[in-house]
């Protein structure tokens, strides 16, 4: 059952003004130890089911899809179409409470869900991307995502790292890993990690960040598992004269077509 202990959280004007000004906040709670061990049970069974699979809502972000063998970075899409209840979560409603906040949004805004797995040991990184490389190349983004973890996230286990101020500029050019579009998971190679600031988290804290801020997760060399749940809080958007050039999203659109795969790109 869900735990109902409410939890309060709110934002001091300091640390908006950090967001703003770095395109990133890390804070150290929040939900609940208790909401948190619930939400491990609904994790552990989405991927245990591999919830989605046959629509493209389960693949590894690592690995060419439908590639076989272990799994180095699964993700689940869309938890909360398959829970309803994660979005009557402390963690679903303080996210999009603060993220309202953060991107300066006057009406409380909707949010998505997917969570990302990194296996014990051999979970791979997350190399540097900006998230709206995958986005959606028709409109001006208003966006943020919230990155929980349900476990210690520490440098070794894959804790979010980011590039102060990078959100201020374009995106960046981005290549699929391998240069294999059949691998969703995106990477730049613009990008200086001598720049980059490490959030450790202890379960049940979060990060946000702003939609093109740069951010990296390092491999899992530790024992234990590395779960995120991660929440995208938009705001209104606005339609582009002209789609931004993102040629690495056709790209794999035209090799998931020819290899016959059913998945979303975004
Ligand atoms: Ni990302």
């Amino acid at each position: 059952m869900r735990p109902t202990t409410e939890f309060h959280v709110d934002l001091s004007d300091e640390q908006v003004a950090f967001f703003r000004e770095n395109g990133f906040l890390s804070i150290d709670r929040i939900t609940t130890d208790d909401e948190i061990a619930w939400l491990k049970k609904i994790y552990d069974q989405l991927f245990i089911e591999r919830a989605g699979e046959a629509k493209g809502f389960f693949y590894d972000l690592a690995a060419p899809r439908a590639h076989k063998g272990r799994d180095l970075l699964p993700q689940v899409l869309g938890p909360d179409m398959r829970v309803p209840e994660l979005r009557e979560s402390q963690y679903y409603r303080n996210a999009v409470k603060l993220g309202t906040k953060l991107l300066g949004v006057d009406e409380e805004i909707s949010a998505g869900g997917h969570m990302i797995y990194k296996p014990a040991g051999y979970g791979a990184e997350t190399p540097w991307h900006q998230d709206e490389a995958y986005w959606n190349p028709n409109v001006y983004l208003n966006s943020l995502s919230v990155w929980m973890s349900l476990d210690p996230a520490t440098l070794e286990s894959g804790c979010m790292q980011f590039i102060p101020g990078s959100h201020k500029k374009e995106v960046r050019w981005h290549r699929h890993i391998n240069d294999d579009p059949l691998i969703h998971g995106l990477l730049t190679d613009d990008v200086d990690p001598a720049e980059a600031v490490a959030c450790p988290l202890s379960p049940g804290g979060a990060t946000f960040h702003h939609s093109r801020t740069l951010h990296y997760t390092a491999p899992n060399t530790t024992e234990r598992p590395r779960r995120a749940y991660i929440l995208v809080c938009s705001g209104p958007t606005k339609k582009r004269a002209k789609p931004a050039h993102r040629p690495w999203q056709a790209e794999e659109r035209e090799a998931l077509a020819k290899a016959n795969i059913n998945a979303k790109v975004f």
